[in-house]
């Protein structure tokens, strides 16, 4: 049974195939597999949908949107619903193929996918960049640069959004996972206007089990000049 049937969240936005037949094998199975295939019918998620409001509140129209370690693509799913053109980005290929199934045909032309590392691929100028639980997969060392380049790729009055996670989460000492103090991740933000700030300091159930989870939700525009 798919993991989302479990929990009984099942709000497909398009139809979406819902067997697990469809997951074909992957010639780059990872250990997100299970992962991008239990969430690819979950809602899009809460931060982004405020995101999405500030935009519709400014009478902005829908633009282009880096979606960077999409997974499944939820989110994507969402931002090609409500009209934008997506660049769907994860080095996961299973994922970009549940999404590319899972989407309508007149929505797959403002679609792109790219299967490799975000932090290697060239970024087109573009009104969003959202990233959902994926920023802290950045390798440290690329880690300057690489959000250096999301700010320059945002065009005046474009939005940056995703989560960061803080020095207490419970994965913060693995290989491989970046993290940011508060003061850091203010400072990333330093001239874009912060309209999200969302810090979670607690546990929550993830990977079927409580988890110490310590993480900046964020939301912010690049202002109208500068
Ligand atoms: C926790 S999952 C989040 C997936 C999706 N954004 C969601 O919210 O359902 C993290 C995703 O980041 C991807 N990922 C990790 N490191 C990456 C990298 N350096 N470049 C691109 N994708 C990466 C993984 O393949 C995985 O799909």
């Amino acid at each position: 049974m798919p993991a989302e049937a479990a929990t009984g969240i099942v709000m497909p936005l398009y139809p979406v195939k819902a067997s697990m037949a469809d997951a074909a094998p992957s010639d780059q199975n990872t250990r997100w597999d299970a992962f991008v295939l239990a969430n690819r019918l979950r809602p899009p998620r809460e931060l982004l949908r405020r995101t999405l409001g500030a935009f519709a509140l400014e009478g902005r129209a829908p633009g282009v949107a880096l979606d960077l370690g999409c997974g499944s693509g939820p989110d994507s799913v969402e931002l090609l619903r409500r009209g934008w053109t997506v660049h769907a980005v994860d080095s996961n290929a299973a994922g970009l193929q549940l999404l590319q199934q899972g989407i309508p045909a007149q929505a797959a032309e403002r679609l792109q996918l790219h299967a490799r590392p975000f932090e290697d691929v060239e970024l087109p100028p573009c009104d969003l960049v959202w990233s959902s639980w994926s920023l802290p997969y950045c390798p440290r060392e690329r880690w300057h640069a690489f959000w250096q380049g999301l700010r320059a790729a945002l065009r005046p009055g474009g939005r940056i959004a995703g989560d960061l996670f803080g020095p207490r989460h419970a994965w913060a000492d693995e290989d491989g996972i970046l993290t940011l103090s508060e003061d850091e991740a203010r400072q990333a933000l330093q001239g874009l206007q912060i309209e999200a700030f969302d810090i979670e300091d607690g546990w929550r159930p993830s990977g079927g089990e409580m988890t110490r989870w310590h993480a900046f939700g964020v939301s912010a525009r690049r202002p109208d000049a500068g």
